[in-house]
């Protein structure tokens, strides 16, 4: 992950084409990879649906270059999405806002709004601009995995499909964008991203409803945002969220029961005796967040018997850390609820 290696430059063109006669794209962001389509051709919209097995009721991120796009995708561009896209555009805040009658109904899950967001990564906005048109881009992983951060994770998801990747290399940030809904009276956080609530409401100079913890399980009638299901970003093995202090405990169980294990930790002091396994995680939030879905994707790798993942801490020097951690958190939530 640390050198650039060399990576031939993306045919845009021929991406734009594949796009234009209703074919999928895969992109790199700064977030995670999408899985692009012309968010105004229905059919190309249902063939992203079909690829990521994905329920038709969960609403897909409309990718655009800027306010300009955006609006013609959303039915009205109040003061607060003006506001939030001056200052978080392009960058990892997905707005939702109520739907452009222009927008296929797929797009939004049948529901009347539409989530926007102009993604912080030259390859996918030289795209949008080449495609001259909005983008749907879910997390270019199948339904309910973990979501893709290097062009090899996508590869890997897709490679008996007809989808063109785009290599960006790894992902800067790592987790997906931070969604909130400016259609409740209230400004309301739907997934916390690494743009936290306090940077949110400084911004918006109005209060922000944080993100709360919900568990919905996939019968649940309508949860505020569809995709918020208990087990999203979940690794095939199952895992289970310590602290630091009860990984000898653990470990000694896992030899008890003949098992082995893999421990994900960020303690520069933790050491793994064979036949478990560590993989190391930075101690800072961002560096942390940009190396989790490799961390969990390797792990699974391993085909160890459970995942040790050990807490990150909850809180940090500043509110920009601290809302890294909180959006950390809700992914290894996620990743060790209970199945
Ligand atoms: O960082 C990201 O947002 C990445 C990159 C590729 O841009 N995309 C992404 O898309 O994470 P996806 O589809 O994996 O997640 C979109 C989330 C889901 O939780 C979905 O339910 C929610 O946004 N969402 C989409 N449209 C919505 C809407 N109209 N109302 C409420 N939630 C919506
Ligand atoms: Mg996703």
């Amino acid at each position: 992950m640390d050198e650039a290696p060399e990576r031939p430059t993306p045919d845009l063109a021929a991406a734009a084409k594949r796009l234009a006669s209703g074919g999928v794209v895969a992109f790199p962001t700064e977030t995670v990879y999408g899985l692009g389509a012309d968010a105004l051709n229905p059919e190309a919209v249902d063939r992203v649906f079909r690829l990521k097995a994905r329920p038709s009721r969960n609403p897909l991120i409309v990718h655009v270059t800027g306010p300009a796009m955006a609006a013609t995708v959303t039915s009205e561009w109040p003061t607060a999405a003006e506001r939030l896209a001056r200052a978080f555009w392009p960058g990892p805040l997905t707005l939702v806002l109520p739907k452009h009658e222009r927008v296929p109904g797929n797009v939004a899950g049948g529901g009347p709004t539409v989530a926007v967001r102009a993604p912080d990564h030259p390859i996918a906005l030289a795209l949008l601009f080449e495609a001259a048109t909005p983008l749907v881009g879910p997390s270019a992983n199948l339904s309910g995995a973990v979501s893709p951060t290097c062009a090899d994770h996508v590869r890997a998801a897709f490679s008996a499909e007809d989808v063109l990747v785009l290599d960006g290399g790894p992902c800067r940030v790592g987790i997906e964008s931070t969604v909130i809904d400016l259609t409740s009276p209230t400004p309301r956080i739907l997934r916390p991203g690494i743009i936290g609530h306090a940077r949110l409401a400084a911004v918006l100079g109005t209060p922000v409803e944080q993100h709360h913890h919900r568990d919905h399980d996939d019968s649940s009638a309508a949860p505020p945002s569809p995709g918020l299901l208990k087990h999203h970003y979940a690794p095939k093995t199952p895992a289970l969220l310590i602290d630091v202090e009860e990984l000898e405990d653990h470990l000694e169980d896992a030899l008890d029961d003949g098992v082995r294990v893999v421990v994900i930790s960020h303690h520069l002091a933790v050491q793994v005796d064979d036949p478990h396994e560590l993989i190391r995680m930075p101690g800072f939030a961002l560096p942390y967040a940009s190396a989790l879905y490799d961390a969990l994707r390797r792990a699974d790798d391993l085909a160890a018997v459970r995942i040790l993942i050990e807490r990150p801490p909850t809180q940090a020097e500043t509110d920009e850390d601290t809302a890294i951690w909180h959006a950390v958190h809700e992914r290894l939530r996620r990743a060790t609820a209970p199945r």
